[in-house]
């Protein structure tokens, strides 16, 4: 199978083509090299002889003169929430344009797809409504998980509008030109190769912040870290993948929430914890209290429908997400500091 793993320089993206290229696929990578860091993964994906194609993704006469593909893997975005309050026309070119010309190419290349959308695909309201207590000072209790029931009406942010438009444009491309597809709902993914921001990849941020002594903030919720997300090794995620390829001529047309569950979940608070025990470092942590209109207080993925079509569950918990982060950033330390 040919495949072609769009931001392909991206923390997903290059983890997929390395894990990939290693199971004998042949890969390309399609990335503009926009994203801090991806320039460094460029070097990682070289080394393994897969091509990148330099290409803005919004640019549909580049995107079709590009060879034909078996397997689109879409993990190209502008994958910041806040982002997508600042530079709305960024976020629609890269993440709703950019999904609308691979089908258009794929339709014609009668190629499958593989689309990585979000947990942001569901509404702030329920979200910020089913947590058990309001008290902020205190531990966040969850009510429920959120599967692919879950409502998805009601605003969510435009970077969610986005992950949610293009789920929907890919349903309908696949009923009318028989494209096959699965998309995966992702929670917060970590591990190696992730250059964190605070919006962006909090874990890698916490733990590069604390291997170099450097100052952090909790950030909203009253700054008290008690914020809770379930993260997804990268490598489970991977083997998500590699088990939904094999399978794709007989299961596809789905749509899987996909996260850490309950396997692996944490509060800043907890992740804080857990850096200091694996870095032997204790750093400042500030407090802001305001909170975006785009936070959320928690997320946890109920993976019930995907373990059991796939036979996949999580294997790797937050501490081990760290562990692996933290072996990856002390290694390459010197290489990668300015990309953070
Ligand atoms: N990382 C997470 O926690 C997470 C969670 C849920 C869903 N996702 C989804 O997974 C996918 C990958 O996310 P990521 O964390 O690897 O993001 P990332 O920012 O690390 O990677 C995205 C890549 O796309 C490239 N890119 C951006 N705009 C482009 C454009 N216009 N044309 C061509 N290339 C462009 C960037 O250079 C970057 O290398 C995204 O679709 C994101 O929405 C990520």
């Amino acid at each position: 199978m040919n495949i072609l793993v769009t931001g392909g320089c991206g923390f997903v993206g290059t983890n997929v083509c390395l894990y990939l290229i290693n199971k004998e696929y042949k890969v390309s990578s399609l990335d503009n090299l926009s994203r801090k860091g991806s320039r460094y993964n460029l070097s990682l994906l070289k080394k393994k002889k897969i091509k990148n194609y330099k290409i803005e993704i919004s640019n549909f006469k580049k995107y079709k003169s590009l060879p034909k593909f078996d397997l689109i893997i879409d993990c190209c975005a502008e994958a910041a929430v806040e982002v997508s309050k600042k530079n709305t026309d960024k976020v629609f070119n890269t993440n709703l344009v950019g999904t609308y010309n691979i089908l258009k190419k794929a339709k014609k290349d009668k190629s499958k797809i593989i689309f990585l959308s979000s947990s942001r695909v569901y509404p702030l309201n329920m979200l910020n409504n089913l947590i058990k207590n309001k008290n902020i000072k205190k531990k966040i209790l969850i009510k429920n998980k959120i599967n692919e029931n879950s409502s998805t009406i009601g605003p969510k942010s435009i970077y969610g509008f986005t992950k949610l438009s293009s789920e929907m444009l890919i349903e309908e491309f696949s009923y009318q030109y028989d494209i096959k597809y699965i998309i995966n709902r992702c929670g917060v993914i970590s591990g190696p190769l992730q250059f964190g921001k605070q919006d962006q990849g909090f874990v890698s941020l916490w733990v590069w912040k604390h291997l170099n002594n450097l100052k952090l903030n909790y950030i909203g919720y009253g700054g008290y870290g008690h914020q809770l997300r379930d993260v997804l090794h990268i490598n489970d995620l991977c083997e998500l993948i590699y088990l939904q390829i094999n399978k794709i001529f007989k299961v596809n047309n789905l749509t899987f929430t996909v996260g850490g569950s309950n396997y692996s979940k944490t509060s800043l608070k907890e992740l804080t914890k857990i850096c200091e025990k694996i870095t032997g470092n204790k750093i400042k942590i500030g407090k802001i209290s305001r909170t975006s209109n785009y936070d959320i207080p928690y997320f946890v993925t109920d993976n019930s429908k995907v373990s059991k079509i796939y036979g996949w569950k999580v294997k790797k918990n937050i501490r081990k997400i760290v562990e692996d982060i933290y072996g990856w950033l002390s290694k390459n330390k010197n290489n990668i500091k300015k990309y953070f």
